[in-house]
């Protein structure tokens, strides 16, 4: 039988479509934003925020592409620049990384930052442009001290040229910048992206599976039975894996089209990818809650009370010999779990009892494997 991948890399996470679904606005409010401020000759700086999957990193790079291809904004072109902070990111490394944007390269070490800030500047003097730095996952930077997010959104003071940065995370980071940086995003230079709703993803999975499969290989019925087991979360990566998959199985099998029954196999396979690219984008204190519920469910249990989940925590924190975070900030991670659709919090069963949590998702015991081995692969860094 014929193959229904017939474009599969589209499918690939780092793959970015042409269009954005159902984020026409956001796209058009921020191009607007950075072209009116740009044309001054003025860097602009944006934060995106909004869940696992609900289309940052595919906003900020269709967002930078199509700034750089709309051709000179005042005087000058534009230059997109992305990258990805998340593993073991620092100053250095990122610096580096924008170094070779620019068309310039230094040795690893042996250089001081503003040494590197100035290789970097004469970089984009050499070929004025608009630099527009999208800083993917920057949460794990910012918590450090960085400077150079500082640096960065104040190029003009420190004689940089014109560099607007885009920063993309699941929460709101300014509170871990300085004054300084903070005030260069206002109020309005931040937005948060809602997750999608199954409708939302139904026409989404629609458009991507014109570009990837082959005609006729699926059903309306089909996206639609897709949409809804992603829809919980309102995670389109969830929901492409899943097209992925059943495209897949449906293939393996030889049908010429995919079937209600691919579509569950490929969900009930996938999960560790999923989970691990959620948990990567887990703060250390949420790993640290989610740990504790875990283990406190065990394999047995199916909930827990928060109080009993809290004492599991700190036990926890004691073996690892880190400080244990107050009550409101382990029922603040708590919630933010619950956003993720990574926990469930229910009511109380009865008067003077706690609320209980649960988790349904997947197996305590893999869980509790997966994340042992996340948070010891994390130690030594700030909470
Ligand atoms: N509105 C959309 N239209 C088409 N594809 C989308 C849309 N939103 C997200 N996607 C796709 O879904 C996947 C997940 O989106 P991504 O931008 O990586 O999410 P996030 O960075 O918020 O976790 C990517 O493959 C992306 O191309
Ligand atoms: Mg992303």
């Amino acid at each position: 039988m014929g193959r229904i991948l017939l474009a599969e890399e589209t499918l690939e996470p780092s793959y970015v479509p042409p269009r954005l679904i159902r984020r026409e606005t956001e796209l058009k409010l921020l191009t607007q934003r950075y072209r009116e401020t740009l044309a001054k000759g003025v860097p602009y700086h944006q934060l995106l925020t909004g869940g696992v999957g609900s289309g940052k990193t595919a906003l900020a790079q269709r967002l930078g592409e199509d700034l750089a291809r709309a051709g000179k904004v005042g005087s000058l072109p534009v230059l997109k620049l992305y990258i990805n902070c998340w593993r073991r990111s620092n100053d250095r490394t990122i610096l580096l990384q924008l170094l070779r944007g620019v068309g310039v390269s230094l040795p690893d070490r042996g250089y001081s930052l503003s040494e590197m800030l100035d290789v970097f500047e004469q970089g984009i003097r050499r070929a004025p442009r608009h630099v527009f730095v999208i800083l993917d996952e920057v949460s794990a930077l910012v918590r450090q001290e960085t400077k150079l997010v500082y640096l960065l959104s104040r190029s003009p003071e420190v004689g940089l040229g014109s560099i607007s940065l885009f920063l993309v995370a699941p929460e709101d980071v300014l509170p871990y910048l300085d004054a300084a940086s903070r005030s260069s995003f206002g109020v309005t230079h931040r937005l948060h992206l809602r997750p999608y709703a199954a409708e939302d993803l139904a026409e989404i999975l629609a458009y991507r599976a014109e570009i990837a499969l082959r005609p006729g290989s699926v059903s309306p019925d089909v996206l639609d039975q897709i949409a809804r087991v992603a829809g919980a979360n309102g995670d389109a990566r969830f929901a492409l894996e899943v097209l992925t998959g059943a495209a897949r199985a449906a293939e393996t099998e030889g049908a010429r089209e995919i079937g209600a029954e691919h579509v569950r196999a490929a969900k009930g396979s996938i999960y560790p990818t999923v989970t691990e690219s959620r948990l990567e984008q887990l703060s250390d204190a949420g790993l640290w809650v989610l740990l504790a519920l875990a283990r406190t469910l065990g394999g047995r249990r199916s909930v827990a009370t928060t109080d009993r989940v809290r004492e599991t925590y700190r036990t926890l924190a004691e073996e690892h010999g880190v400080r244990p975070m107050s009550r409101v900030t382990f029922w603040r991670n708590v919630r933010e779990l619950e956003r993720e659709g990574l926990l469930h919090i229910d009511p109380p069963s009865g008067p003077g009892e706690g609320n209980r949590l649960s988790m349904d998702e997947m197996p305590a015991s893999y869980l509790t494997t997966l994340l042992e081995g996340r948070v010891g692969g994390r130690r030594g860094r700030k909470t």
